[in-house]
């Protein structure tokens, strides 16, 4: 059998992660071996980076720079030993999340992206990404609603999210056979059957 890539992104607030588990049990029910992980983090070095990129105040380039070395310990460790074993990896969030909030929440040159995505992962992309689409102050009003402490993300205000969207859409545009947008603007249920109606397209 073998393993397959899938990576979930999203602004924050979308609702992603309450759908992340359905995604595994569905991988899992066709008896594949599933990995659940995600960004920054998924290595204890890298949860070491994420608790610092969450919180520690820095410069756009310096984040960027972590979240890439998050990710090379993850793939290293993690992503590469698991395709190759036949798994299947579920990611919450992958380098979409670096173009998408670096790139266009932050301003990162997009060319400076590129490279540094060369260099950590020239030949992997995910074989399929769901992205979960939501207007930013749909997604800010949900986000309140939780109530806990936010982080150096969740506090930026509403304008850097309609960047950090317009650049994942732009991103799904320019790699539409990968990407499967999902309208998350919709009651829970239809949310999670347009996942699944997604992932059966993708992974039929
Ligand atoms: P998130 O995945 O939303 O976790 P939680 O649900 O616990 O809040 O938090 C990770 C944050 O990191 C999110 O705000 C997006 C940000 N991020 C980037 O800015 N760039 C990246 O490359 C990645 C992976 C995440």
């Amino acid at each position: 059998m073998t393993g397959r890539f899938l990576t979930v992104e999203g602004i924050d607030g979308a609702g992603k992660s309450s759908h992340l588990a359905a995604l595994s049990e569905a991988v899992r029910s066709r008896g594949a071996e599933v990995v659940m992980t995600r960004e920054p983090g998924g290595t204890p070095l890298g949860e070491k980076l994420r608790g610092l990129v969450l919180h520690d105040a820095m410069d756009g380039v310096t984040e960027a720079l972590l979240m890439f070395a998050a990710r090379r310990e993850h793939l290293v460790q993690v992503i590469e030993p698991a395709l190759a074993r036949g798994a299947w990896v579920v990611c919450d969030r992958f380098s979409d999340a670096t173009y998408a909030y670096q790139c266009g929440g932050r301003g990162l040159d997009r060319a400076v992206f590129a490279q540094l995505e060369a260099l950590v992962h020239p030949e992997r992309q995910p074989d399929a990404t769901f992205l979960f689409d939501l207007d930013p102050g749909v997604a800010a009003a949900r986000q309140r609603a939780q109530r806990r402490e936010p982080d150096r993300f969740e506090r930026e205000a509403e304008a850097f999210f309609g960047r950090v969207r317009d650049a994942y859409l732009e991103r799904a545009r320019t790699h539409a056979k990968r990407f499967h947008v999902i309208d998350a603007s919709t009651p829970l249920e239809a949310v999670r059957a347009s996942l699944m109606a997604a992932f059966a397209r993708a992974c039929p």
